[in-house]
């Protein structure tokens, strides 16, 4: 695509590092809380009978740091820097992208510091008390001036699909936290839902799924539609794909939420909603997949020795596994077997680390030799070793979680023919135990793969000149 605007621009690349380098950090620490909490599963005196180390306070730690601490880090990183490529234009506000930066490492601390103290609304994924979540408030509205201000004083016409993602996930995340959030204060650390009975858990699954469908997809699918194209150096497979996707999938999100309160007191026909429109965002999700992949055609071979493209093909094809697992788990007999068993961990992580951790870590590898005004990482050879480590540990994770889940799910439904139950919870948990050992297995060599990210990513930066670097406008985009 020709673009009129040739001159150079200085962008904003300060915000971005920072960024980046905190993907990296918070990559560590949440995995490793992840690691613990396993550990714990398999051997709960692991605890050593300290309250702060409890798994009950140990495992929102744990998803906020991996969610909101190292998927929001680089879902910012990345906003930043491929809406300056594709606007052409230095990011709109630097001191408010800044406060940003500081804004969100201060929420990420407070929840650090909050949730091993127990204080928690009970909400999950939206632990934080009222204070925290002003804070996060103040953030997010700077960030969408950051964000729409640059959109708003572009130098190009077009607004890339990239940043349609990354808009719809700024906005949609808004409101879900503004509306789930609301509460009534009864402390500085205390607060009362402003929803009662199942309206309150109507609400509080409206936000969690569609916490996945924008925090945990469409910003990913932002990056996605960035890196894929500029690491193979080829145009995106359909554009046109890329917009029908992007309104197909905005819209089914929001209404599938109610799967998560299959035969609940939530009336029966939501549910059902809930069900049919989880199994129509098969069709997006796929769509989403397929056109990722097919920008490949043509260049099948990069995958051959570039590990970078690999993290982010493979990245797509675990999204691909688990939106189609989602959609069959939605069916009412299917989340009869997989509900409160280890399936849905174990589709929780072939999204998490197998989709968000490797887009993630794959748009970091790209970034960060830029940022450092480097060639590329100080050790190809490393992303290499992260590669195989990362995806063997998610198979290992993730299979060892649907074996265990069916099992649990088949074992706690057994009945003798005089109608009492087969098995007693017991024997199910005795049962799951080898499972727990093998997905600590698994966690340990992913975060392993982290190890190595934050050993390349230091060699890279300490090798690098970290100043503002300039980039012909009409050169950088994809
Ligand atoms: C080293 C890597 C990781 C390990 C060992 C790990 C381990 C765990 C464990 C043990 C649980 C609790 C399961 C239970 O209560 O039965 C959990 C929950 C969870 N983890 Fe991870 N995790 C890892 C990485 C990640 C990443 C990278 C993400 C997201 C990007 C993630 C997202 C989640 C979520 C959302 C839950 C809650 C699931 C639910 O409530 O159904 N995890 N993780
Ligand atoms: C078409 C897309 C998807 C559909 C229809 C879907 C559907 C489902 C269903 C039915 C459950 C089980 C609910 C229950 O029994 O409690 C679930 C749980 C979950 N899914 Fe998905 N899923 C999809 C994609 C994804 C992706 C891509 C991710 C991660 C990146 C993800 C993350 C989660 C999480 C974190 C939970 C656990 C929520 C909780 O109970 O704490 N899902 N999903």
């Amino acid at each position: 695509m020709a673009f009129p605007n040739q001159q150079a621009t200085v962008y904003n690349d300060t915000v971005v590092r920072q960024f980046a380098i905190m993907t990296v950090v918070w990559g560590v620490v949440g995995m490793l809380v992840g690691v613990i909490i396993a550990a714990q599963l398999a051997w709960p005196e692991l605890n050593f009978g300290i309250s702060f180390l409890s798994y009950g306070r140990l495992r929102p730690l744990h998803t906020n740091a991996v969610i909101f601490a190292f998927g929001g880090c680089g879902l910012f990183a990345s906003a930043y820097y491929i809406v300056q490529r594709t606007c052409h234009v230095r990011l709109f506000g630097d001191k408010l992208a800044s406060f940003t930066f500081w804004g969100w490492q201060l929420v990420i601390l407070a929840a650090a510091i909050s949730l091993p103290l127990g204080y928690t609304s009970g909400k999950e994924y939206a632990e934080l008390e009222w204070p925290i979540d002003i804070l996060i408030t103040l953030v997010w509205v700077s960030f969408a001036i950051v964000f729409f201000g640059t959109v708003g004083t572009r130098k190009v016409k077009h607004i890339y699909v990239a940043n349609w993602f990354f808009g719809a996930f700024i906005i949609a995340v808004a409101i879900l936290h503004l509306v789930n959030s609301a509460a009534i204060p009864a402390g500085w650390m205390k607060s009362y839902s402003a929803y009662a009975g199942v309206q309150d858990a109507m609400v509080q699954w409206w936000y969690g799924h569609n916490a996945v469908g924008f925090f945990l997809t469409a910003g990913f699918l932002g990056m996605m539609y960035y890196f894929i194209p500029k690491q193979a150096e080829r145009p995106v497979y359909s554009y046109r794909l890329s917009i029908v996707h992007f309104w197909a999938l905005i819209f089914t999100y929001m209404w599938a939420g109610p799967h998560h309160l299959h035969y609940t007191a939530l009336p029966d026909w939501t549910q059902s909603v809930g069900m049919v429109f989880s199994l129509i965002l098969l069709a997006p999700s796929w769509g989403g997949m397929i056109n990722g992949i097919m920008t490949l055609s043509g260049a099948w071979h990069k995958l051959r020795d570039d590990p970078i493209l690999r993290f982010l093909i493979v990245s797509l094809s675990f999204y691909g596994m688990s939106t189609f697992e989602g959609p069959m788990m939605s069916i009412k007999t299917v989340n009869a077997l997989s509900h409160y068993t280890d399936w849905t961990i174990g589709h929780v992580h072939s999204g998490a680390l197998g989709w968000v951790g490797l887009v993630t870590m794959g748009s970091m590898y790209y970034l960060i030799p830029r940022l450092f005004g480097q060639k590329q990482m100080f050790s190809v050879k490393a992303i290499e070793l992260h590669f195989w480590i990362a995806t063997i540990g998610i198979v290992i994770y993730i299979a060892a979680m649907w074996i265990a889940g069916v099992m649990q799910g088949l074992m706690w439904r057994a009945i003798n023919p005089d109608g009492t139950l087969t098995y007693t919870f017991v024997e199910s948990v005795k049962a799951t135990y080898p499972f727990y050992v093998l997905r600590l297995l698994g966690g340990l060599l992913y975060l392993g793969g982290m190890l190595i990210m934050l050993w390349n990513t230091l060699k890279t930066a300490t090798a690098g000149r970290a100043s503002s670097v300039t980039i012909p406008a009409a050169a950088a985009h994809a």
